[in-house]
């Protein structure tokens, strides 16, 4: 493109305008985040959960059949057909009987006992509708104390129990597997304390991103986390799964900065990390062992956060790539010239952007129908709107001039602006509306990353469609592979191929979605038999019944 004719598209199109904090309603003071006003300011936050009918009536391949046939103690097939995870019962669980129910209910009320079928039906299966399990309670504390107990009498008894926060998880993490008992923070949604000053979150567990977000944004703060399942996922299952997100080129891990935690051990053990400091050097940093553990060391009760102050000026642009190569390339540039505004950097392929008009509605591409392969999302953030708006202008007609950029356009509205992180965002909904999805989340040097995505296309033929996109800035490629009905064809061109090639590169098999169920067996292609052993002997210390999310996280054979 020449330089006028960038220089004309840049100039056609405004920069986002960022509605002021005024217009959105918040109030200052408003404690407690489930009854927060939520305002879509930027995104559409809402995702279809379980809990939601259209995923009540969803079926995905044999887990139907599955379900009615499903007692405790045979073996359990799960999922993608015959070559699925089979996994045995283990019998050193006790069966939940008549007096454990009158237990729960002396210490939680009837309200916080769930036996309901249609209820226990939403709780027993995850997000995709791909991994269902048998349990036959529910139950729904609101206190640390009330975890403490539960869990302190489920150890005693050996009953197996499953944490669960928002359950929009996507490797079979926070369902159970047969008759584990649902411990779901839910009732746990409560804002401790803000300090506005330092930008510190004190809360709950079971609190919803999304509300965090609109409490501490109505503050002068951004959450330093975001996700398509935010109007979902709760932060004590983001700090269980250590999610990474949108915002994480940005912010980094929670490992940085999630600054203490309340956990509570599979005894009952109320361990009390809920420092605010951002400084401790005091022995072993044992918060971090919980981030990400997924459940299988601890409940996570309350956590406190830190939050970047939130910036005034945003601005989204929306881009084609004729390559792969000019990705990447444009990744180095945008984190030379835009520096420290670069706030998003997301990567999608063309197929993609099919799905996401095929099954997403209201969304519009914002290129014209075109022979791209490769699309971008970039969001910059700062402090001066005119400084970061010159930035992104530079910096885009610099990429066209220099061909790494093909088409674009720079968000005018909010409207547009959310219309672009609906098609990134809505990926996985759309994903799952096709019928089957082999979802893969792997880390990848960069270079490499599209490589896996042309292989499997060879690999699976026209038996399946395959999706390349992700969060580039972080070398994490989202690969799922599509097809309308679950085959053991299929998983076989696939499974072990993905993960062989992944450790090949010396790269993660989980880069922020953890290992759950689908992976646990799998660990040893990203850890070596050393780290997992020492693995196993830390489950073993801080859980020795193993009844912590059972069948999760670590292969059965080290346990
Ligand atoms: P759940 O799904 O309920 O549980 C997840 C795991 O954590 C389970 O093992 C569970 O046992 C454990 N757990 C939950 N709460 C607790 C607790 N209080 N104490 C101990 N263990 C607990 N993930 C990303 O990393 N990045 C993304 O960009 C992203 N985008 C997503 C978009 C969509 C549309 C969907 C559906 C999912 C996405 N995810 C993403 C995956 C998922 O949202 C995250 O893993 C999220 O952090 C899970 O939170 P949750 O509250 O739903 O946890
Ligand atoms: C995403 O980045 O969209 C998520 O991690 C969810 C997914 O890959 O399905
Ligand atoms: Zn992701």
């Amino acid at each position: 493109m020449s330089r006028r004719a960038a220089a004309r598209l840049v100039r056609r199109l405004g920069p986002l305008v960022v509605e002021a904090p005024a217009a959105r309603g918040m109030s200052d003071t408003q404690y407690g985040c489930a009854n927060h006003t939520v305002n879509s300011r930027r995104r559409f936050h809402w995702i279809p959960s379980p809990q939601h009918p259209q995923y009540r009536r969803r079926t995905m391949g044999t887990y139907d059949a599955e379900h009615s046939a499903n007692k405790a103690s045979e073996v359990h097939k799960r999922t993608f057909g015959t070559a699925a995870t089979h996994i045995q019962r283990n019998p050193a669980y006790s069966e939940l009987n008549s007096d454990d129910v009158s237990y729960f209910k002396s210490i939680l009320g009837e309200n916080g006992v769930v036996q309901d079928e249609d209820r226990l039906a939403v709780a027993n299966v995850d997000w995709m509708g791909k991994y269902r399990g048998a349990s036959q309670l529910l139950l729904l504390p609101k206190s640390t104390t009330e975890v403490s107990k539960i869990l302190s009498y489920c150890n005693s008894r050996r009953l197996a129990v499953v944490p669960q926060g928002g359950n929009t998880g996507l490797v079979g993490g926070s369902v159970p597997v047969y008759d584990e008992v649902i411990v779901s923070l839910a009732g746990m949604d409560k804002i401790i304390s803000f300090d506005n000053v330092n930008g510190i979150l004190t809360c709950e567990a079971g609190c919803v991103l999304e509300n965090l977000s609109a409490f501490v944004e109505n503050e002068g703060f951004i959450m330093p986390l975001d996700l398509g399942a935010k109007g979902s996922c709760h932060i004590g299952g983001n700090i269980s799964t250590n999610a990474g997100g949108l915002r994480f080129i940005r912010y980094g891990s929670l490992h940085g900065n999630v600054l203490g935690l309340e956990v509570v051990l599979a005894n009952g053990t109320v361990l009390d990390m809920l420092t605010t400091l951002r400084k401790d050097n005091t022995g072993y940093d044992l918060k971090h062992l919980f981030i990400g553990s997924e459940g299988s060391l601890g409940v996570v009760t309350g956590i406190s956060v830190l939050t970047p102050a939130k910036l005034p000026s945003t601005n989204v642009a929306f881009l084609s790539c004729n390559d792969y190569i000019s990705c990447q390339k444009l990744l180095l540039a945008a984190r030379r010239n835009l520096g420290e505004i670069l706030s998003a950097f997301e990567f999608m392929d063309d197929h993609c952007i099919d799905l996401a008009m095929r099954h997403l509605e209201g969304v519009q591409n914002p290129l014209p129908a075109s022979p791209y392969k490769f699309y971008v999302l970039i969001e910059t953030t700062g402090s001066d709107e005119s400084y970061d708006k010159a930035k992104l202008e530079a910096f885009l007609l610099r990429s066209m001039e220099d061909g790494l950029v093909a088409d674009g356009v720079i968000a005018q509205d909010i409207s547009q602006a959310s219309n672009f992180w609906r098609i990134r965002e809505g990926i996985s909904e759309a994903s799952v509306k096709v019928g089957a999805v082999y979802k893969y989340d792997l880390s990848i040097p960069v270079e490499k990353l599209y490589d896996i995505v042309e292989e499997m296309r060879c690999r699976v033929g026209d038996n399946a469609e395959v999706l390349g996109y992700g969060h580039l800035g972080d070398g994490n490629l989202h690969l799922n592979i599509l097809s309308s009905k679950y085959d053991d064809n299929i998983l076989a061109q696939i499974e072990p191929f993905v993960y062989e090639w992944t450790s090949a590169q010396r790269g993660s098999i989980s880069a922020e979605h953890g290992l759950g169920l689908m992976k646990a067996e799998k660990i040893h292609y990203s850890k070596s038999p050393e780290a997992v052993q020492l693995m196993a002997s830390i489950k073993k210390l801080l859980d020795p019944n193993s009844i912590l999310n059972p069948y999760k996280v670590l292969p059965q054979s080290v346990l």
